[in-house]
Formats: C-alpha cells, sequence, structure tokens
C-alpha cells in the first residue's frame, strides 16, 4: 500500500526530476531561432499532471531499468504527448483558448509557430530515444522501445488515428463500439505505450508484459472517460482548460453517451480490471496507486 502522502511526495520527486531531465534536453529559450524554443518550452513547462512519464517511470523501476535509460524515454513520451496536445487546441481541431491554466500555444504565439512546436516537440522526441546510452547488447531493448511508441502515436490504432476518427464523429450519431475505438486510440494507446516501455526497456517476458498491456489498456481508457466527464463538471481552475466544450462541437463522449453517473460507474470497473490485471506483479504498488489517482482525480 501507498499512502497519499507517499503517493504526492512521490509525484511531486517525479516531476521535479522530469522537470530537470525536459529543461536539459530541450533547446533554451535564447538558442535561435528563439521562438520556436520559447514556444515549445511555454506548453512544456505549463504544468501538466505528467501521469504518462510517471507511469514509465513507475513501471520502469519494477523492472530496475537505469535511469539514463528510462527518464529520456519518459521524457520523450511527454514532448510527444505536449505536440499532441497544441495540435489538438488548433483552430482546425478542437479550438481551445485555455490548456494547462495557461492561453493555448497558437493564442500566444500563433498558429504557425505552435504547428511548428508541435512537429518539434515530436521531432525531438525521436532524437532523445535515438540517443538514449544503451549498450550494444541491449540495443533490441531500445529499439522496440522506439517502435513501440511510434505505433502508439500513429495512425492505426493510435494517437493520430484516433485523433481523425474523433474529428470524423463530431455532431454525428455514434454508438459505444466507435466511442471505445476513438478513446482507445486517441488517448489508450499512448498511455499503453507508457507503460509498455518500462516493461521492454527491463526485459521482461510475455506473461509480465501482458498484464502491463492489460493495465495500461483499462487505465487510458478509463483516463479518457474521467476527461470526458470533467469537460462536464470540471471547473476552468480544476481543469486549466475550457469545460463544456465537447458538448458544443458535438463530440462522441461517454456522457453524451450514458449520463454522468454511469460514465463514471465505467471508469471505475475499468480501474478495477487495471489492478485485477497486476495483482500477480510484484513491486506494483505505485501502479496500483496511479490507476486510483487516475479515477479520483479533479483535473
Ligand atoms: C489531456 O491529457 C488530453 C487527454 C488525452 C485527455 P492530460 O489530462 O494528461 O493533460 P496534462 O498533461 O495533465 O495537461
Ligand atoms: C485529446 O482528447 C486527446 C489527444 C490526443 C490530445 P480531448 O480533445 O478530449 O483532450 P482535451 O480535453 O482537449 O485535453
Ligand atoms: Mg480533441
Ligand atoms: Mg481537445
Ligand atoms: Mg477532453
Amino acid at each position: 500500500m501507498v499512502t497519499a502522502t507517499a503517493l504526492t511526495e512521490y509525484l511531486n520527486a517525479q516531476r521535479e526530476r522530469l522537470h530537470q531531465w525536459l529543461d536539459r534536453l530541450v533547446p533554451s529559450e535564447t538558442t535561435p531561432p528563439d521562438i520556436i524554443h520559447r514556444a515549445m518550452r511555454y506548453s512544456l513547462f505549463a504544468g501538466g499532471k505528467r501521469l504518462r512519464p510517471i507511469l514509465t517511470i513507475a513501471t520502469g523501476e519494477m523492472f530496475d531499468v537505469p535511469e539514463s535509460w528510462l527518464l529520456p524515454t519518459a521524457c520523450a513520451i511527454e514532448m510527444i504527448h505536449t505536440y499532441s496536445l497544441i495540435h489538438d487546441d488548433l483552430p482546425a481541431l478542437d479550438n481551445d483558448d485555455w490548456r494547462r491554466g495557461r492561453p493555448t500555444c497558437h493564442k500566444v504565439f500563433g498558429e504557425a509557430i505552435a504547428l511548428l512546436a508541435g512537429d518539434a516537440l515530436l521531432t525531438l522526441a525521436f532524437r532523445t530515444l535515438a540517443e538514449i546510452p544503451i549498450p550494444d547488447a541491449y540495443r533490441d531493448r531500445q529499439v522496440r522501445a522506439i517502435a513501440e511508441i511510434a505505433q502508439a502515436a500513429g495512425t492505426t490504432e493510435g494517437m493520430i488515428g484516433g485523433q481523425v476518427l474523433d474529428l470524423l464523429t463530431e455532431g454525428k450519431p455514434f454508438d459505444e463500439t466507435m466511442l471505445r475505438t476513438i478513446h482507445r486510440a486517441k488517448t489508450g494507446a499512448l498511455i499503453t505505450a507508457s507503460v509498455r516501455v518500462g516493461g521492454i526497456l527491463g526485459g521482461v517476458g510475455p506473461e509480465p508484459m501482458r498484464a502491463l498491456t492489460r493495465y495500461g489498456e483499462c487505465l487510458g481508457l478509463a483516463f479518457q472517460i474521467i476527461d470526458d466527464v470533467l469537460d462536464v463538471t470540471g471547473t476552468p481552475e480544476e481543469i486549466g482548460k475550457t469545460p463544456g466544450k465537447d458538448a458544443v462541437a458535438r463530440k462522441a463522449t461517454y456522457p453524451r453517451l450514458y449520463g454522468i453517473e454511469a460514465s463514471r460507474r465505467q471508469a471505475e470497473a475499468l480501474i478495477g480490471e487495471a489492478l485485477e490485471a497486476i495483482r500477480s506483479l510484484p513491486r506494483s504498488e505505485r501502479l496500483v496507486a496511479l490507476a486510483q489517482l487516475v479515477l479520483e482525480r479533479r483535473g
């Protein structure tokens, strides 16, 4: 059992560690052409929860993955996630003005630079992954981790594919199957990969990998269900973005199909499944605590 205080301390320590690594990996605000580095840093250091990279760290630590492999991998995932948020907020997609408690990247830097800042974070993520100092004997793990993340961010059942379906479904009728497909792809895939890369870098066998995969898939879907719920019930201060936008855009969401209470119950059931999946894994206390956090979060 991880107590609430111990979890808070752990989260704060990992956020600080991620901040230091990201700060080293991303060119400084004065590096020319400075506007792009200012835009990348503006969105990256705006105080996101860092759930995905913390999942990578927590999983990697279970299998004694060295910090010099784990932290660059975690940072690369956070770069990709931040790029997806910058692009998700653009007028051509969700057209949002607020993110992480501040005006969106394009509101401050303009659409062209926001577009390029997203591209730049994506590109830097893969450079970072390619430059992990892994000894030749373990090179296969690095290559598998890179392929895993690329797949999760991509078009076939990955984040971009999910974003495409999300846009195509706006204002249209949809059913449970379509909704799950969208949510699993746009959000679940990167969250699942965040967990799985910890196992890949740790060289785990097929059985623990299946457990991690199931955990990640259930957690990822639950995470997006709660995001949908918070769009209805959250305040701007809590969620750091403008609530109520999903209904206006007539997005395919869980509350729209089931209402708030039933959506929450589905998220609870998924977290139960996630916990069941990792029951037999040793040293999984932090993954248990992180799953419970997803359910309790208000922002
Ligand atoms: C927001 O993700 C986008 C979704 C996939 C729901 P987060 O809620 O993890 O955003 P940050 O990183 O904490 O800002
Ligand atoms: C976004 O889903 C998923 C991404 C891949 C960025 P949403 O559009 O619901 O995320 P928010 O609510 O803007 O954070
Ligand atoms: Mg969106
Ligand atoms: Mg959005
Ligand atoms: Mg949302």
